[in-house]
C-alpha cells in the first residue's frame, strides 16, 4: 500500500513531543524544529531554561505552538504558570534540542533545579538529547561521560555533527547541533518505526452504512463511528499504515490514515475487496445493515402516492466473511449480542471464518466505554477487557493483534 505524501507528512498527527530548550545559541535552530513537527502534525509544547530566553524570546515558541511555554517552578504569587510534572507526564517523549553540556551534566546527575531540569527528571517517556556545544566542551571527557551515563539509561542521542560553529570566530568542529530535517527523522524512528505495528498495513472498517430507500431516505443504524476511529488512531501510532474504510460517522477520521469513504454495505465491499489481499490485519469494526430495500426509488416517495408502503429487504453481503480468507494476515470482527453468553459470537467468527471476533453488550453501541471479551481458537482466547473508553480499549485489542501476529508464521 503506497502511504502518500499528506499522510507520510502527518506520520507524528496526534503524538506530544515536548521540547526541552536548552541555552545555547542553536536554540535559534529549535524554533525551526518546532515548525517541522507542528507540520507533521504532532502536538508540541515547548520548556525552556533561563538561559535559553536570552537567546530566543519564549513569545516565539508560544506563537508557533499555540500553547503557553514553560519557564518556572515558581511564581511570586504562588501560582504555577505550568505544572513541573503536567509537562513532562502530557509528553510521549521529551526532546532536548539543544542539549547543552549544562543539560547533559545536570540529567546525568538528576539534578532538578528548575522546570527543565525536573520535567527530565520526571519524564517517563523516551528522551532524546540533540547535543549542542562548542567541540572543546563536546571533547571533555565530562561531558562524554555524562552522555553514556544518560546513554545507559535508555536516553537516545541524535548528533552532533561536525562543521562550522555558529560564532564566525570559531573553528570548525564536532559539537553542531543536527538540523532540524535530521532531528525531526530521529523523533520518527523513535516515535512510529520503533512501533509494535510498524511496516504492517492495517485495514479497519468503521461506522455505519446508508441504503437508500429513494433519493432522500435511507435504513442506517446508530453505530457513530468511534471505535473503528479509536482502532485507527491506535494503529497509526504503533506505526502501522492504516486504511479506514468507513461509511458516515459521527466523529472525524484521523489525519495520516488513507479512507475510504463510503455510503452502502455494497459500496463499503467493494473497497475491501479491492485492498484486503495486502493487508497484515483487517479489522472489521463498521455496523454493517444486514439489509437493504429491494430497489432504491428515484425521486421521492409521495405520501400520496403510497399511503401504507410496504418496504421489501434484501440481504446484504457480509464483507468479514465475505472478505477474511483473502487476507494473508490476521482477521478480528466484532459481535455486538444481546446477553453475556459467548455461544453466538463463537459460531459467529466460526461462520465468519475469523481469527478473532470481540464480544460486546448490545448497549455498547454509540456509548463512551464498553467491554470486550476476545473469542478465538489460539492466542488471548476468552480474555476480558476492564470497562474503559474506545481509546483505551483499541489499545487493548491492538496488544492482542501484535501478540497473535507475533504468534503467527
Ligand atoms: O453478523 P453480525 O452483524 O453480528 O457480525 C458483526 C461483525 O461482522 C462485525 O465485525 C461487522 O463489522 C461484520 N459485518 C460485516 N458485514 C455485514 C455484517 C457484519 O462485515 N454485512
Amino acid at each position: 500500500m503506497a502511504v502518500s505524501k499528506d499522510q507520510e507528512m502527518l506520520r507524528l498527527h496526534g503524538r506530544r513531543v515536548l521540547i526541552a530548550a536548552g541555552g545555547g545559541i542553536a536554540v535559534y535552530k529549535t524554533v525551526e524544529l518546532a515548525r517541522l513537527l507542528l507540520k507533521r502534525g504532532a502536538e508540541v509544547r515547548v520548556m525552556m531554561t533561563d538561559a535559553a530566553t536570552r537567546f530566543v524570546h519564549p513569545t516565539t515558541f508560544a506563537a508557533i505552538t499555540g500553547r503557553p511555554v514553560g519557564l518556572q517552578m515558581f511564581h511570586d504569587d504562588g501560582s504555577p504558570e505550568v505544572g513541573h510534572l503536567e509537562l513532562p507526564h502530557w509528553a510521549d517523549l521529551v526532546l532536548v534540542a539543544p542539549a547543552t553540556a549544562d543539560l547533559i551534566a545536570k540529567a546525568a546527575c538528576g539534578i532538578a533545579d528548575d522546570l527543565v531540569t525536573t520535567g527530565l527528571l520526571a519524564a517517563r517517556c523516551p528522551v532524546l538529547f540533540a547535543p549542542a556545544m562548542n567541540p572543546s566542551m563536546w571533547e571533555h571527557p565530562a561531558t562524554r561521560t555524562n552522555l553514556q551515563t544518560l546513554r545507559t539509561r535508555g536516553a537516545h542521542v541524535v548528533g552532533p555533527e561536525t562543521g562550522e560553529m555558529a560564532h564566525p570566530d570559531e573553528l570548525p568542529g564536532a559539537g553542531r547541533m543536527s538540523e532540524p530535517s535530521a532531528i525531526v527523522e530521529e523523533v520518527l524512528r523513535l516515535l512510529i518505526s520503533s512501533g509494535d505495528l510498524a511496516g504492517r498495513r492495517v485495514l479497519i472498517t468503521a461506522g455505519r452504512t446508508e441504503e437508500p430507500i429513494d433519493s432522500v431516505r435511507m435504513l442506517s443504524n446508530r453505530s457513530s463511528g468511534r471505535m473503528g476511529v479509536a482502532l485507527a488512531e491506535e494503529a497509526l501510532k504503533r506505526g502501522a499504515e492504516v486504511v479506514l474504510v468507513h461509511g458516515p460517522m459521527d466523529v472525524n477520521p484521523p489525519a495520516g490514515v488513507e479512507t475510504v469513504r463510503v455510503r452502502s454495505a455494497n459500496d463499503m465491499l467493494a473497497a475491501v475487496q479491492d485492498r484486503i489481499d495486502r493487508m497484515d490485519v483487517a479489522i472489521y469494526a463498521a455496523a454493517v445493515s444486514d439489509y437493504r430495500p429491494k430497489q432504491a426509488l428515484k425521486g421521492k416517495m409521495k405520501r400520496e402516492n403510497t399511503p401504507e408502503p410496504v418496504l421489501e429487504l434484501v440481504a446484504n453481503p457480509d464483507i468479514a466473511a465475505e472478505t477474511a480468507s483473502h487476507c494473508p494476515g490476521i482477521t478480528v470482527g466484532f459481535a455486538l449480542e444481546a446477553g453475556g453468553d459467548l455461544a453466538p459470537a463463537r459460531v459467529k467468527r466460526a461462520r465468519k471464518g475469523l481469527d478473532a471476533i470481540l464480544f460486546n453488550q448490545v448497549d455498547a453501541i454509540g456509548a463512551d466505554t464498553n467491554r470486550l471479551t476476545w473469542i478465538s481458537d489460539r492466542e488471548s482466547e476468552g480474555e476480558t477487557s476492564p470497562s474503559a473508553s474506545k481509546r483505551e480499549l483499541a489499545g487493548w485489542v491492538l496488544d492482542r493483534v501484535v501478540n497473535f501476529l507475533r504468534a503467527s508464521p
